[in-house]
This record gives structure tokens, C-alpha cells and sequence, in this order.
């Protein structure tokens, strides 16, 4: 299994891009299922997420093309005919987003039999608002070994209420309701912009719907969709991860290629912390203002502070002059990175969901490991101000949702590089 080696002490300098965000990607490749023409995606980033929702839509009889040449990262997606409607499960398990297949493929075909994800390390993730939902659209839903078995003749629009706040949930639903029968309203949706992203490849594909973005969506079901191309939004997480980056080094750096206004609570947040912030159109700087401050953050659904930015948040935390207490209200076992942070020198203690965070601690090098996507960029960016040389294990997490990581990290000044395990393996 690969490694990163980084050496801390660099401040970034210069100007570093963002890439299309994944958690767009995955929605919008899903949603080629509602057609048989062809859908053209723009934008799409190279991480391993994406590869795996290729391979499970190959897998179901799609034809998917990813194209990385310096143009385009573009996929072309064509469902013509899906000879066979199944998620397997030796997919299912290496990517839980794989359930976004459950509302189209009901809508597409009437029948869908998707592997039910397991747990995840950051909490247990049901996805019985999904199915709630479907059922609620008249689908009939059963367990079999693991497995959802769905079925419905055809989709009747519902009025439904989700009881918590669900992303992957009002996207699968909003893609089921665009071909069920009548109207369909949802309340309590997710405003994510990845939502917001996904309805506009939806509407462009011949779907009406309005509300995207705020917390009720109408949806008037249509009998066909058609093809479309569109651009995928630049990935808000990626670009507050290398926000933050510039500022735990003391840098100046400009993250380019992004969407501001999907950042103000983060940049709100970084402000508070004493951090020089200059916002432009698709760009944000990012400089030191002498020391960091202590600053709290509680985590919230969009546009509140992003649940996926709380672990690189705390590491810029050990780096704040006072206490700063960080509330994980999202997921219940957000934490990962605690435990190796304190490894690295940090003074973090946890009681249930409030993390509480005394800096500013040296940080020094040790041998860490990755646990999940974010937790690993916590590592990354607290290795970043270490002292010495940081060794972290299992940064296939981070390949699944960072494109390019270490490269683009290098590029601002960064000291890090990849090690394949002993053998010189990948
Ligand atoms: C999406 O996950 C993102 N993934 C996550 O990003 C992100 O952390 C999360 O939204 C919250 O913003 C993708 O978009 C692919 P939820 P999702 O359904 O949709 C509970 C990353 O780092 N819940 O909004 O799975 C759930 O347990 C990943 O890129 C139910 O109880 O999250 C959680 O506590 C990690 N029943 C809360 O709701 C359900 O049926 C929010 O989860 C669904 C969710």
C-alpha cells in the first residue's frame, strides 16, 4: 500500500487548481441511468471514487468512456440498454455512494437489486431514508442476502418529509421523481451544492424541477429523458482543504478554479482565526495574519460549516493560539484523526461529539495512518507544519477523493512525495 513522506517547515506559495468535485461526479454519472441517450459529463476528476462508479456502471451494461487528456477530463455515459440492473457488492463495499444507482434504476427499469452498503468508518450510514422514500413512491423493497431487491411498475409522485437532512437521499430520490408519475414535493431536502449541480444536469436533460438548493423540491414527473452535457462544479472540500494548507503553513496561496460562494462558512471561519482572506470570482486567496486564534466550529448541514471540512479544520486548530472546540454533529464516529494528531504532539481531549482542542502545540514527525478520506487530509496538512520527516500509511483513502494530491502540494512548495510499499509496488 502506498505512502506519503512529508517534510513540514514549507510555507505554500503560488497558485494551486481545483478539480470537479467528486461528490457532484458521483450523482451526475448515476444519473446517465435515466436515459438511453448519451449523457457527457466535463469537469469529472481523476480520483478512484470515480473509477469504481465506472466500473459498476460498465458492470450493469452502460457504456462509459473517461477521457483524463490535459482538455477534457470528460466521461461520456450511454445506458442504452442495462442488461443487468445489479450494484454487486464487491463494488458496493468499496464505495457506499454506490447506492445513488437505487432511484434511477427503479425509474429506468422497474427493477433494481443494489448490495447494501456496510458501515463506514466515520459512522453506520443507514439508508433507510432512501428507502422510506422509494417506498413511499410505491416501490416494493425487500432484503435478500444482503441485498435490496426494488421493484416498481412505475413511479407515483409523492409528497414526502425527510426526517434528517440526507444528501445522497435527496439526490436519489429527486432522480427517482423525475420520471415517476405526477408531482412529487420534498421537504427538509439537503441544499448542498452538489444538489443544486445535480438538478441542473437533470433539467437539461429534459426534468422539471424547481427548489434545487433550498430545503423543498417539486419535481413534475416526465415520460423520457434525454441526453446532455454539462460541467461538473468545482469541489468546495477539495478547495477549503488547500485553504487551509496555506494557512496552517504561513503561506500565500492562491486556490484557483473554484466557486467561493460555496466556502463563505469555512472562509467566514478562517477570517475569525485571524487568516488574510481576498475573495475573487472563481479564486480565493489565502495569507498568514500573524498567529492563528482559537476559533469553535460546530458542524451543519450546507450552508452551515461542512462536516467533510472539520478534520482539516482541527488540524489548523493545534495551531491556534487558545482552545477551540470543534462539535461533530454530522457523523457519530468523526474522529479518526484524534488519535493520530495526538501522536503527532497535539492536545486534543473528546467527550462524545465535542472534540476540545488546546494549541498552539508543536507538532512533531511520526509514522501515521489514514483511516478515511478526510482524516487523511488532516494528516496531510498536520504533517505539512511538522517537525521532520511524517510518514503516512494507507493514503488510498486519500486517492479516492483528492486528485493528484501530492503533486499539486508539491507545486506550491510542498515537501512531499509518494512511496510505493517495500516491494515497489503500487
Ligand atoms: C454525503 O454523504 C457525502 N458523500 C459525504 O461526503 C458527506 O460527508 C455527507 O453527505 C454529509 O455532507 C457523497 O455525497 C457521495 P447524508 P451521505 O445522507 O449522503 C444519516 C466525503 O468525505 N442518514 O447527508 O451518505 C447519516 O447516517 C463524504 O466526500 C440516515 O440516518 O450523507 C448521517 O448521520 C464522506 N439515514 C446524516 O444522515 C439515511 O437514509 C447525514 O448523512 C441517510 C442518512
Amino acid at each position: 500500500m502506498d505512502k506519503f513522506v512529508v517534510r513540514g517547515g514549507n510555507p505554500l506559495l503560488g497558485t494551486i487548481k481545483v478539480s470537479g468535485a467528486k461528490n457532484s461526479a458521483l450523482p451526475c454519472m448515476a444519473a446517465a441511468i435515466l436515459t438511453e441517450d448519451e449523457v457527457i459529463l466535463e469537469n469529472i476528476p481523476q480520483v478512484q471514487d470515480i473509477e469504481t462508479e465506472r466500473k459498476l456502471l460498465t458492470s450493469m451494461g452502460a457504456e462509459v468512456e473517461l477521457g483524463y487528456g490535459r482538455a477534457q477530463h470528460r466521461t461520456h455515459i450511454k445506458c442504452a440498454i442495462l442488461s443487468d440492473p445489479v450494484a454487486k457488492y464487491e463494488i458496493v463495499k468499496t464505495m457506499r455512494a454506490s447506492s445513488l444507482v437505487l432511484g434511477p434504476l427503479i425509474a429506468r427499469t422497474g427493477i433494481a437489486r443494489v448490495a447494501m452498503p456496510g458501515g463506514c468508518a466515520i459512522g453506520g450510514r443507514p439508508i433507510d431514508l432512501h428507502i422510506n422514500g422509494l417506498e413511499a413512491m410505491g416501490a416494493t423493497i425487500t432484503q435478500d442476502h444482503g441485498y435490496l431487491e426494488a421493484r416498481a411498475d412505475r413511479l407515483k409522485g409523492a409528497h414526502i418529509v425527510f426526517d434528517k437532512i440526507t444528501v445522497t437521499g435527496t439526490e436519489d430520490l429527486l432522480m427517482a421523481a423525475t420520471l415517476a408519475e405526477g408531482e412529487s414535493v420534498f421537504e427538509n431536502c439537503a441544499r448542498e451544492p452538489e444538489v443544486t449541480d445535480l438538478a441542473a444536469l437533470l433539467v437539461a436533460m429534459g426534468a422539471k424541477i424547481e427548489g434545487a438548493g433550498t430545503s423543498t423540491i417539486r419535481i413534475q414527473g416526465v415520460s423520457k429523458l434525454h441526453g446532455a452535457r454539462h460541467r461538473i462544479n468545482p469541489d468546495r472540500i477539495e478547495a477549503g482543504t488547500f485553504l487551509i494548507a496555506g494557512a496552517i503553513t504561513g503561506g500565500d496561496l492562491n486556490v484557483d478554479c473554484c466557486e467561493p460562494k460555496h466556502l463563505a462558512a469555512l472562509i467566514s471561519k478562517l477570517e475569525q482565526c485571524g487568516v488574510k482572506i481576498d475573495v475573487g470570482a472563481d479564486h480565493v486567496r489565502v495569507r498568514s495574519g500573524g498567529e492563528l486564534k482559537a476559533a469553535d466550529i460546530t458542524t451543519e448541514e450546507y450552508p452551515g460549516f461542512p462536516t467533510d471540512m472539520q478534520a482539516q479544520y482541527m488540524a489548523l486548530a493545534t495551531q491556534s493560539e487558545g482552545t477551540s472546540t470543534v462539535i461533530e454533529n454530522i457523523f457519530e464516529n468523526r474522529f479518526m484523526h484524534v488519535q493520530e494528531l495526538i501522536r503527532m504532539g497535539a492536545n486534543i481531549t473528546i467527550s462524545g461529539r465535542a472534540a476540545t482542542v488546546r494549541g498552539k502545540t508543536p507538532l512533531q514527525s511520526a509514522a501515521v495512518m489514514c483511516s478515511d478520506l478526510r482524516a487523511s487530509a488532516s494528516l496531510v496538512l498536520a504533517a505539512l507544519v511538522a517537525d521532520g520527516e511524517t510518514i503516512l500509511d494507507r493514503v488510498y483513502h486519500l486517492d479516492r477523493g483528492y486528485e493528484h494530491f501530492e503533486e499539486k502540494l508539491r507545486g506550491v512548495g510542498a515537501q512531499i512525495r509518494r512511496m510505493g510499499d517495500v516491494f515497489g509496488k503500487r
